[in-house]
């Protein structure tokens, strides 16, 4: 049966750094929603146009768009033996319709590691962070250096700071979070597949800590 990870943490809590490396390790797809999104506002593809205004305050981009997009992603060939979720489901309306589209593909959620990290700690990752225009490749001015890109694309000139990076931006993302996305730490409690891990750890120790809930692979 196909496995499902879901990543769950507030903006900066590193579930984009740890979801690469989770998905190298279990040989699954890493599915970012944020990088989707990304990628279609930089390609203007008209998703991308719907999608801008919503991500440049640091809102959420509305759920029948979003479901609408991981459906679509979900079906690919490439997530028949499962994918690790990255900033989907970010509300419970997204967490019931994640349930339906695994329902109809004969998998499930086999476990959602809360990476919990205080408040502080996320405005300073979240301020500090560079990104990658050409592969994603995600790094910190203070915590995570450049040195050089796992995919041979990055150089430099092509390191950015997220709009949404933004000291005002990031604050009204973390209250999103917690009105929208928070809710989701209890629905997956009552399933039963919800593993807090500390994320207040360095880099390689979050990841350990992570493989260490992961189920066993054979
Ligand atoms: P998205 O791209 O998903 O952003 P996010 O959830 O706000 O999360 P981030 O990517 O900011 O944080 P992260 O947890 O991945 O942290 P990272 O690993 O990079 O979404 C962006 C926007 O798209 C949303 O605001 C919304 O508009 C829209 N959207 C996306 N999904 C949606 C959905 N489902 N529904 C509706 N709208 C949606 O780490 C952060 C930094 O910290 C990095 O610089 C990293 O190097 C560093 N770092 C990581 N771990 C550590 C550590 N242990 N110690 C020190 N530094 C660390
Ligand atoms: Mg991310």
């Amino acid at each position: 049966m196909p496995d499902y990870i879901v990543m769950l943490g507030a903006p900066g809590a590193g579930k984009g750094t740890q979801a690469a490396r989770i998905a190298e390790k279990v040989a699954l797809p890493h599915i970012s929603s944020g990088d989707i999104f990304r990628e279609n506002l930089k390609n203007e593809t008209v998703l991308g146009k719907k999608a801008a205004d919503y991500m440049n305050r640091g809102e959420l981009v509305p759920d029948d768009l979003t479901i609408e997009m991981i459906a679509d992603r979900l079906s690919r060939p490439d997530c028949a033996n499962g994918a690790i979720l990255d900033g989907f489901p970010r509300t419970p309306a997204q967490a019931e319709a994640l349930d339906g589209m695994l329902q109809k593909l004969g998998g499930e959620v086999v476990v959602v590691p809360y990476i919990k990290v205080p408040e502080e700690e996320l405005i300073s990752r979240l301020s500090g962070r560079i990104v990658c225009k050409e592969c994603g490749a995600t790094f910190h001015k203070k915590f995570k250096p450049f040195e050089s890109c796992p995919y041979g694309k990055c150089e430099g000139e092509y390191l950015y700071q997220r709009e949404d990076d933004k000291v005002e931006t990031v604050t009204n993302r973390i209250k999103v979070y917690l009105e929208n996305t928070a809710p989701l730490i209890a629905y997956y409690q009552d399933k039963g597949v919800l593993q807090e891990v500390d994320g207040d750890q360095a880099i390689d120790d979050v990841l350990a800590s992570l493989i260490a809930v992961l189920p066993q692979q054979e």
